[in-house]
């Protein structure tokens, strides 16, 4: 593995921005060089349509845009590229399948999440169970925030249709048994959908699709070092291609006439219109980047770093700090971790984190129903998230800010 200072190197926002103490991964990860590069390939030298043109450039387009397809499939574990859906990110990728899931249910009918879903995992299911009379059920998440699998039986049915859950939350950082769901929910009622939300598994934790066995798996590229506005959805081909589209138009269809619409098969069938064709080819080099490392060490690195600041955060602050997610010392706890100190408000934390060039995330992280069951006062929380540019000095810098913040906002005679 590369030195913390020789992989910054290889991000030009380190570059431009001396100092810099990156925290904010779980939000979206930083850019690396490679990936910028490609991204100027497309624009300079074939910047056009896809799937459209029989001319050179325009064939070139397409066929960047097909690799990428095939090399996302690989990356994922699924076993062939017109299993992959381009979308703009995670959250379109959850909407398309609540929307296309839709007409395959009826009033009544069950959809299981759980309780510490982001709310794009969360507000789609909500709207929809409101606006068809059918039933939410929310799976709630123990103190140390796992899930307990006897709960996890006692919340499905028979009548469950939909169970779309979490693979790494990201606040508590908590990693889910995704196959072991999978199997419980089976057990129960064998043909339901199964949707994992990977957003913050995808890119650094080493997992198959087809192993676990998901009907569908979505993430999005900004967080796995790739372009901003780029999601992925992917899905078995026998739902794909079954499924209504979601969005009509252009290049989703074989044949229109005055009176009727012929649907493509899956891909094209959920790509109507032009596609995000350079955050696409971008995104190859993305995984591209992750696969030099290898999701194991990435994700070995995370949660290296999130034992020590664990420990770091307890030794300096003791009982004035609360800490959320399981403990690393007993359980896996991932590359994200959040927390709240006694006296001082989240925000108030972050900005004098700022003023120090430390970036982290305060508030309720997208995830309110979440924050509500946590024992803290301000119902928010501090939350940082690793990934391979950062170091134990990292740390450091962290609890010195940390203290920082502390000694302003506690009032001592
Ligand atoms: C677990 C999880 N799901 C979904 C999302 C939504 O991702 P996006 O904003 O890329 O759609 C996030 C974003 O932070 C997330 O952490």
């Amino acid at each position: 593995m590369l030195s913390s200072q020789e992989i910054q190197s290889l991000f030009p926002v380190f570059r431009n921005n001396p100092g810099l103490c990156y925290l904010d991964t779980p939000a979206s990860s930083l850019t690396p060089e490679s990936v910028i590069t490609k991204l100027r390939e497309y624009y300079e030298h074939y910047p056009v349509n896809v799937s459209r043109g029989l001319y050179t450039l325009s064939e070139k387009a397409t066929q960047e845009v097909e690799y990428v397809r095939e090399k996302t499939a690989q990356f994922l574990g699924g076993s062939s590229k017109d299993e992959i859906i381009f979308t703009r990110n995670t959250t379109e990728s959850l909407n398309l399948l609540a929307r296309t899931l839709l007409p395959t249910l009826k009033e009544n009918d069950e959809i299981v999440i759980t309780g510490m879903e982001h709310h794009a995992n969360f507000v789609p299911w909500q709207q929809l169970a409101k606006q068809y009379n059918l039933k939410l059920k929310i799976v709630p998440f123990e103190k140390d925030g796992h899930i307990e699998e006897e709960t996890l039986r006692t919340f499905l049915s028979p009548q469950t249709k939909i169970f779309s859950f979490v693979h790494i939350s990201n606040v508590l950082g908590t990693l889910n048994d995704a196959k072991r769901f999978i199997d419980i929910a089976r057990s129960i009622q064998p043909s339901l959908i199964t949707i994992i939300d990977g957003a913050q598994s995808a890119g650094n934790f080493p997992l198959g699709v087809r192993d676990l066995d998901c009907d569908f798996f979505t993430c999005s590229g900004h967080k796995m070092f790739g372009p901003k506005g780029i999601g992925i959805l992917w899905g078995k081909k026998k739902h794909l291609d079954t499924l209504s589209p979601f969005l009509y138009g252009g290049e989703m269809v074989s044949s229109v006439s005055e009176k009727e619409s012929i649907f493509k098969e899956s891909p094209a069938r959920f790509e109507a219109g032009t596609p995000s064709i350079g955050d696409i080819i971008g995104f190859g080099s993305a995984l591209d980047f992750i696969e030099s490392f290898g999701k194991q060490s990435i994700f070995d690195h995370e949660k290296t770093l999130t034992s020590l600041l664990w420990e770091r955060l307890s030794e300096t602050f003791g009982d004035a700090i609360t800490l959320f997610g399981p403990n690393p010392k007993t359980h896996i706890h991932t590359g994200i971790l959040s927390f709240a100190l006694e006296g001082v408000h989240p925000h108030d934390i972050s900005q004098i984190l700022a003023q120090e060039n430390i970036c982290v995330r305060a508030g309720t992280h997208c995830a309110m129903p979440l924050h509500k069951n946590l024992d803290t006062p301000f119902h928010a929380t501090v939350r940082v998230g690793f990934s391979l540019y950062n170091s134990p000095d990292d740390i450091d810098r962290l609890i010195g800010g940390l203290q920082k913040a502390r000694s302003l906002f506690t009032f001592s005679p």
